[in-house]
C-alpha cells in the first residue's frame, strides 16, 4: 500500500500520553504489516489557544484538509481556559467538525471479554454503534448563543440535508458493519424527542423517508429518555443508533459506562473528504501525567483510522491484540476506569500481542 501521511494532534491533559500509546501501537503494527506511516504533529487545543489565541491556527486546519490522509487526535480542552461568553476556548469540535465537514460521528460501544461492567450483560450483548450527527442540532448554536444578566438562550436547528446524510450514513453502516445485535436482526434506532419538539419531529420524518430505501433493515424508534433507560436495561437490543448531536454526546458517555468506562471508547469523525479519530472522552486533567489513564480509547481510535484508510487487516490486528490483552487478564480496569498496570502497561500488553 502507498505511504500515508497522518496528522497527530497531541491534545491537553492526558492527551499526550494517550497519543504516545496509540502512535507506538500504530508504528508496531505498521512494521508487522509492511505499512509506511508518516506522522507529523499539528497544534491544537487549550495550550495552543494560550500561546496563539486560536484553538487551532488557520494554517494548521488548511494542512489537515490538504496534506494528510487522516488525523489522529488526542482529547483537548481545559476547564479553566474560557472565553468571555463563559464557554471553553480550547476545544476543537467546532473548528474540526465544521471546518472539515465531518458530519458523521461514529461511536462504537462494545463490551470486551474480561472487562468489568456495572450492568448484568455479557460480551456479545453490548455491541452497538451510535451515529451522532456532528455538524448541526443544538451545537449549531455554538458561539451564537445570546444572553444578558437575566437570561441566556441557544437554538437547536436541523436541516433536511443534514438529517438525510446522517440517517443514510447510519443505514449504510447497518448493512456493512461486522457486529450485530444479540437477536441478529439489523436495525437502525432513531433516537429523538419528537413527542415534544418540532426539530426532532422533523428529524424523525426525514428518518422515515430515508428508511424507505433500506427495506432490509428494521426501523426502530426510541424517545431519548427511554433510550437512556434501555441502553442500561436492554443494551442487547441495539445495533445502530442515529441521533442529533447533543443527544449523541450524552448517550455515548452513558454507553461507555456500561463497557468499562470512557477510556474504552474510540470514535471516528467522518466527512466526504476528511476524517479524524479521537477518544469520546475529554482531557481528564485530574489524572494527567500520572500514567493512570486508559489509552484503549485512543488505540482503538487508531484502528478506526486504519479501517478508514482501507488497511483492514492492520486495524483488525490492533483490535485482536486489545481484546487478547483484556481476555488474558494482562490488563485490568478498576472501578474508576483506570488500568491497574498503568497507561504504559496497557501499551506494552497490546504491542506484545500484535
Ligand atoms: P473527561 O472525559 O475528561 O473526564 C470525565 C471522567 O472520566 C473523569 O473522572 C476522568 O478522570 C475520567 N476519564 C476520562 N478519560 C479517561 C481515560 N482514558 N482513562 C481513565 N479515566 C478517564 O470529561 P470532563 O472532566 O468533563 O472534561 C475535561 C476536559 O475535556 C474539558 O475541558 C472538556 O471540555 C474536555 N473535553 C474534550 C473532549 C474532546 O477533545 N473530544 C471531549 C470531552 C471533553
Ligand atoms: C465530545 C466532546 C465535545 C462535544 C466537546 C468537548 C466539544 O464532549 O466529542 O463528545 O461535546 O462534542
Ligand atoms: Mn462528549
Amino acid at each position: 500500500s502507498p505511504p500515508r501521511r497522518i496528522a497527530v494532534i497531541r491534545g491537553d491533559g492526558i492527551g499526550p500520553e494517550l497519543v504516545d500509546s496509540a502512535v507506538e501501537v500504530l508504528s508496531a503494527v505498521a512494521d508487522r504489516e509492511g505499512l509506511e506511516l508518516h506522522f507529523s504533529t499539528e497544534p491544537g487545543g487549550a495550550a495552543t489557544y494560550r500561546e496563539t489565541g486560536h484553538a487551532m491556527p488557520p494554517e494548521a486546519l488548511d494542512r489537515l484538509r490538504t496534506e494528510y490522509d487522516a488525523t489522529l487526535k488526542g482529547p483537548v480542552g481545559l476547564p479553566e481556559v474560557r472565553k468571555a461568553d463563559g464557554t471553553e476556548a480550547g476545544l476543537l469540535g467546532g473548528v474540526l467538525r465544521l471546518g472539515l465537514d465531518t458530519y458523521a460521528n461514529v461511536r462504537p460501544i462494545r463490551l470486551l471479554p474480561g472487562v468489568r461492567t456495572p450492568v448484568r450483560f455479557e460480551p456479545g450483548q453490548i455491541d452497538y454503534v451510535i451515529v451522532r450527527e456532528n455538524t448541526e442540532g443544538l451545537y449549531l448554536s455554538r458561539g451564537a448563543g445570546v444572553g444578558n444578566e437575566r437570561a441566556a438562550a441557544d437554538q437547536l436547528m436541523v436541516t433536511r440535508e443534514g438529517c438525510e446524510r446522517i440517517v443514510r450514513f447510519a443505514f449504510e453502516l447497518a448493512r456493512t458493519r461486522s457486529g450485530a445485535p444479540a437477536d441478529g436482526r439489523r436495525r437502525v434506532t432513531c433516537v429523538d424527542k419528537s413527542n415534544v419538539l418540532r426539530s426532532f419531529a422533523f428529524f424523525r420524518r426525514v428518518y422515515d423517508e430515508v428508511a424507505a430505501d433500506y427495506p432490509d433493515i428494521e426501523r426502530d424508534y426510541r424517545y431519548s429518555d427511554a433510550a437512556a433507560h434501555d441502553l442500561v436495561a436492554d443494551p442487547a437490543h441495539f445495533d445502530v443508533i442515529v441521533t442529533e448531536n447533543f443527544l449523541g454526546d450524552l448517550l455515548s458517555d452513558l454507553g461507555a459506562a456500561t463497557v468499562g468506562g470512557l477510556g474504552m471508547c474510540p470514535s471516528a469523525n467522518i466527512g466526504r473528504a476528511s476524517a479524524y479519530f479521537e477518544p469520546i472522552h475529554g482531557s481528564a486533567p485530574g489524572i494527567a501525567g500520572q500514567d493512570r489513564a486508559n489509552p484503549t480509547s485512543q488505540v482503538l481510535s487508531s484502528a478506526m483510522l486504519l479501517d478508514h484508510l482501507g488497511e483492514h487487516s492492520a486495524a483488525e490486528r490492533i483490535r485482536r491484540a486489545v481484546a487478547a490483552a483484556y481476555a488474558e487478564g494482562a490488563v485490568e480496569i478498576d472501578e474508576r476506569g483506570q488500568p491497574t498496570c498503568g497507561t504504559r502497561g496497557v501499551t506494552r500488553a497490546v504491542v506484545e500481542r500484535l
